[in-house]
């Protein structure tokens, strides 16, 4: 971070404030700021108390004795309990009402609906468990998943859970290098898949990607393909021995074997999520069972308020964090019932998101905010078409919200009706940290909110001093958290640099933020080198060693511009090696070059060439300066220790 980067600016309050409906109110499970502020000073003041009677409908098998063992960075929650997840997400609802409920219902890209009731997804689980255990697959074994958005995904991922082995799931977007990088990172014992998945009417071929990764891996000795769409569509070869159809393992695996959940310690690893940081590798984030499952669950419940009846649609990948705490874990774990999408949100054309809602009477919806800013390009008549009054609440997360898009998002989407809760987290947080509750705070469109209950946020300044009311400054988290990562896969060092060592004591962020008098904090982005790119993590450092290791490439700078639809772009500058000249179609092979080895959604927006790079003496390059340029904006700052002044002047040129 450039001590550019760390200025303060002030900033004036939102001019906007929208109350939430006094009908929302009075069924919402915190109904003012007087309940939320109570029960917000409990979670600090007495956490012992307050953890022991949120979590209570949650199956623990054996109770924790103490909740927190702190020793910075290292945290234990919820110490001595011993659990399974899937038992507070499945086992549990079966002596309920909730057990004839769906917990799932899917709709595929091409229109098919099937649904599954808790009973029949827990029977799925069990028998998807055994498979893995025929296999060989133990408590403690990692299992890399690389699915589309199926019901499989779930069972695989619970399937994981229930017998103790660590899931990393791979976002279907990434290519087979990275998927490569993230199973020979954790030591994956076996992959799950399907053959391929459909999106925007082309199939993605899922398992001939997985067969290119397991290429340079050694770990991996089971590969399981769910048969999503068939040879017609998606022929597959299956290496005899390695490879094997999901449901033939299903039916020659012992039932029993997945009856009886695996019980683990609280703090057994539940999940790895790869994610980028500042340098070029990719960071596993680890993911403990019982912090993790109370910080979901509980998040799930007071933040999407969610009753009984609600139909609830979050609209991520499950490939991303999001997907993980608030498709299945969070959401299950209170027993909601929740929609699962195959496709792409313009597939037939823009109204199919409001079609699905009208069709299964979506009543929460949990959206990001380039959806949202795509969906007001193609104008309010694609969601005029269709019937959106069974929506109550709203939801956006992953980037920073403009107003102008929050509002839309409330008058189009939601009919000045239904709240809206603007929720900042990360893959590190595992839950939602910053928000509005929907009946119980007045809504600041572009403002995320208040911290959620055990959350201490604070800007402070590079010194780590709290920063004022209104006053950009740094954002921290001052307290440990039950859902927080536990440290980074293999590497409590990197662990502790990452997070611990900017503001000592506190977790950084990695994001600017402001706060206003009332509390409210507002999330402006990234301060580090992590681009967010329609709400998707990119670190640069990964862009520009991808594009050194190019043939024709001398050396690359990746840094972000403004864009109105994905938030930020992706701008490469690339310096040839001696001989080549810059030309489209060198342009159009580096931008290739990435989406193949990194994946499509980091492909360049534009690539600039330059004779030079702007370096400081030391031979530092000057990203801010890049950052100028590439925004089109007058170089701010300081530019007296940059080495050759020409090389800006020639870069502005271009
Ligand atoms: C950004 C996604 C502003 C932020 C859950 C964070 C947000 C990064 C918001 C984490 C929000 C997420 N307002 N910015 N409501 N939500 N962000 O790990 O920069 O994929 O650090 O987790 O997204 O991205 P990640």
């Amino acid at each position: 971070m450039s001590e550019q980067d760390k200025k303060i600016e002030t900033f004036s309050e939102p001019t906007k404030i929208i109350q939430p409906s006094a009908e929302f109110r009075a069924k919402a499970r915190v109904k003012s700021l007087a309940e939320y502020q109570a029960l917000y000073t409990e979670s600090l003041e007495s956490p012992e108390s307050f953890w022991k009677r949120e979590t209570q409908d949650l199956v623990f098998r054996k109770p924790w004795t103490r909740l927190l063992d702190w020793q910075c960075p290292f945290a234990k929650w919820f110490i001595g309990a011993e659990l399974n997840a899937t038992e507070s997400c499945l086992d549990r609802h079966l002596n309920t009402k909730t057990r004839d409920k769906q917990a799932l219902i899917w709709e595929s890209e091409p229109g098919e609906v099937t649904s599954l009731t808790y009973a029949e997804l827990h029977a799925k689980v069990v028998e998807f468990a055994a498979a893995l255990k025929q296999a060989g697959i133990q408590k403690g074994d990692r299992v890399a998943i690389y699915m589309g958005m199926v019901p499989e995904v779930v069972v695989g991922i619970l399937a994981c859970a229930r017998i103790g082995a660590p899931h990393t799931v791979v976002f279907g977007g990434f290519a087979a290098e990275s998927l490569r990088d993230r199973i020979n990172d954790c030591g994956a014992k076996a992959v799950l898949t399907q053959d391929g998945s459909w999106r925007k009417g082309k199939v993605v071929p899922l398992k001939a990607t997985v067969d290119e990764a397991l290429r340079g891996t050694s770990t991996v000795e089971k590969v399981f393909v769910y048969n999503r769409l068939g040879a017609a569509e998606c022929p597959i070869q299956m290496q005899a021995g390695r490879d094997v159809d999901w449901y033939d393992a299903v039916g020659a695996a012992d039932r029993k074997l997945g009856e009886q959940p695996e019980i683990v310690d609280s703090e057994h690893p539940l999940f790895i999520l790869y994610t980028s940081g500042s340098t070029g590798k990719p960071k596993g984030v680890m993911h403990t069972t019982a912090g993790y499952l109370a910080g979901t669950y509980l998040t799930s419940k007071y933040v999407f308020d969610l009753q009984p009846e609600d139909v609830y649609w979050c609209t991520a990948d499950v490939g991303w964090v999001t997907g993980h705490s608030y498709i299945v874990y969070g959401p299950l774990a209170n027993g909601a019932t929740c929609l699962l999408y195959e496709g792409a949100p313009n597939a037939p054309d823009w109204g199919r998101f409001w079609q699905i809602i009208e069709k299964h009477k979506v009543n929460i919806l949990y959206t990001a905010p380039t959806a949202i800013r795509a969906f007001m390009r193609q104008g309010s008549e694609w969601p005029a078409k269709s019937d959106l009054s069974s929506l109550r609440l709203l939801g956006t997360v992953g980037e920073p919200i403009n107003p102008e898009a929050w509002l839309w998002y409330y008058r189009e989407i939601g009919r000045n009706r239904c709240p809206v809760v603007d929720t900042w987290w990360q893959t590190e947080t595992g839950a939602i940290m910053l928000t509005t509750l929907p009946g119980a705070h007045v809504m600041k469109p572009g403002s995320a909110g208040l911290p959620f209950f055990g959350v201490k946020p604070e800007c402070v300044d590079s010194a780590g001093k709290a920063v004022g009311a209104n006053e950009g400054g740094l954002l921290v988290l001052r307290k440990p958290w039950p859902s927080m990562l536990r440290t980074v896969w293999g590497d409590d060092e990197r662990f502790r640099q990452q997070y611990w060592s900017d503001v000592p004591g506190s977790y950084f962020t990695g994001d600017g933020a402001h706060s206003d008098p009332d509390g409210y904090f507002t999330v402006v982005g990234r301060i580090d080198d992590v681009l967010n790119v329609s709400g998707h993590r990119i670190g640069t450092a990964e862009i520009e060693s991808v594009l050194v290791a190019h043939p024709a490439v001398a050396e690359a700078a990746a840094v972000g511009r403004p864009d109105d639809l994905t938030g930020q772009a992706l701008v490469a500058f690339v310096t040839l090696k001696a001989g080549l000249t810059p030309n489209e179609t060198m342009e159009r092979e580096l931008a290739d070059h990435v989406a193949k080895d990194i994946g499509k959604f980091a492909r360049p927006a534009s690539i600039r060439f330059a004779d030079g790079l702007p370096k400081t003496r030391s031979g530092k390059i000057m990203r801010r300066l890049l950052k100028d340029i590439a925004a089109g904006r007058e170089t701010s700052g300081d530019t007296s220790t940059l080495e050759d002044q020409g090389v800006l002047t020639k870069l502005r040129e271009d």
